[in-house]
């Protein structure tokens, strides 16, 4: 049975959306019930990045790995590539300038959601005369690699075997790598700070008449030296998120790219806005049919969880490793240092009529009040003699 089944089927209604499909049900109250046994395996309690964990990645049932549609208009989410073709032609201004620096030949795409992103640069690159030799894909979902494989096939069949998808990093890796909100679907550990103390949320399970609920204490936390690491005098009662895993993450990138570009777009803010003493409960929110809500223990493997990210913790993982903090803004500066307006151009000489969608995508994309300042890039590199293109305005890395 759903968990909370009750408050959750009113919850639903109460949004006006119609009800759970049977098998969507289904495949929450399995993840549910096998997210229960591993709390009672562990006697009582799985800390919150452990249930962040099952709840999106459990295999088969997770939200990324379950197959329930994410993106788009019927799904929960919309992202920068589904919005609009301009986001990816962008982004192959810095991509075609890194390959050529680096002496390589290819793009390694991490999470690629639909695969629009790659469909728009890969065009824009062949526009531009600099296609790389590879384009790899690295995603965790299996139904989002085969969406990626349907849109690849439809729009870009010349690509169809050239594009590899892959289960690992490989070796070694000239070129770019590319993750445009994956940083913010890693689980995260949450933490408030109480008596003077940290303690971590972990999550349990409570019977009750109508099957029960998963339940969040705060215990004592073994990620004092993790907080105590952020230099910050929190307040009692704040509480928030740290990523734990993006560091490993980094360092791994760092490890197999010999030489070339890292871009890493997500929504997020430097460590001093990131724990800002008016950000007093944290970051995380949850999307379920385009609602964004703070509760993530509601429809576990039905709704995305996402927290911001730490863009410093980011800076200084990849410092650590060895690569160089190339640049840093929002992604509405980026992408008009990428020529954004110059690629607007063009579509503005056509009919009235087909003015307006290209002129309502570059607001949703770049105005600070929607994805404009929200969204911010993070460039990385390795052995490229110039910055790469998107930061030559507003470099904002002093602000790290
Ligand atoms: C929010 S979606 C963004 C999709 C796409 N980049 C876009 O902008 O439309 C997150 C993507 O990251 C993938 N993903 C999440 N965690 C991942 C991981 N650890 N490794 C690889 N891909 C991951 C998901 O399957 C999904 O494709």
């Amino acid at each position: 049975m759903l968990p909370a089944a009750h408050h959750t089927t009113r919850w639903i209604a109460d949004l006006g959306l119609p009800p759970l499909p049977r098998e969507e049900l289904e495949r929450c109250s399995e993840l549910s019930q096998q997210i229960r046994q591993q709390i009672t395996a562990a006697g009582g309690q799985i800390s919150f990045c452990h249930y962040m964990e099952q709840a999106l990645y459990a295999p088969t049932l997770g939200y990324y790995t379950g197959g329930k549609q994410k993106l788009g208009n019927s799904g929960d989410f919309i992202t920068a590539p589904e919005l609009s073709p301009l986001f990816g032609r962008c982004l192959a201004r810095p991509c075609a300038e890194a390959l050529t620096a680096s002496g390589g030949d290819t793009i390694l795409e991490f999470g690629a959601g639909s695969g629009r992103l790659a469909v728009d640069l890969l065009r824009e690159l062949e526009q531009l005369g600099q296609p790389p030799k590879n384009y790899w894909i690295l995603d965790i979902s299996p139904d989002l690699r085969q969406l990626q494989r349907q849109t690849i096939a439809r729009e870009l069949p010349a690509w169809q075997s050239r594009i590899r998808w892959l289960d690992h990093l490989p070796a070694k890796l000239n070129g770019v790598i590319l993750a445009n909100e994956v940083v913010d679907a890693m689980p995260v550990h949450r933490f408030r700070i109480h008596q003077g103390s940290s303690q971590e949320a972990f999550i349990g399970w409570e019977s009750r008449p109508d099957g029960g609920a998963f339940t969040l204490h705060w215990q004592p936390s073994a990620l004092t030296p993790e907080i105590e690491a952020l230099g910050l005098e929190l307040a009692d009662g704040y509480s928030s998120e740290r990523n734990l895993l993006a560091d490993a993450w980094i360092h791994e990138l760092a490890t197999h790219l010999q030489r070339g570009l890292i871009l890493l777009i997500d929504y997020g803010y430097t460590r001093s806005e990131y724990y800002h003493p008016e950000r007093s409960s944290g970051t995380l929110l949850c999307h379920f049919r385009h609602h964004a809500h703070p509760d993530p223990l509601l429809l576990p493997g039905l709704q995305d969880i996402t927290a911001h990210v730490d863009f410093t913790a980011l800076a200084n993982s990849a410092h650590a490793a060895g690569l160089e903090v190339a640049g840093y803004t929002t992604q509405g500066n980026f992408l008009l240092n990428c020529g954004l307006d110059q690629l607007l151009h063009p579509l503005l000489q056509g009919s009235s009529d087909t003015l307006l969608e290209p002129i309502q995508q570059v607001k949703r994309l770049t105005l600070p009040t929607q994805m404009g300042e929200r969204f911010k890039v993070l460039a990385l590199s390795r052995g490229l003699a110039h910055p790469p293109s998107g930061f030559q305005r507003h470099d904002q890395r002093h602000r790290l």
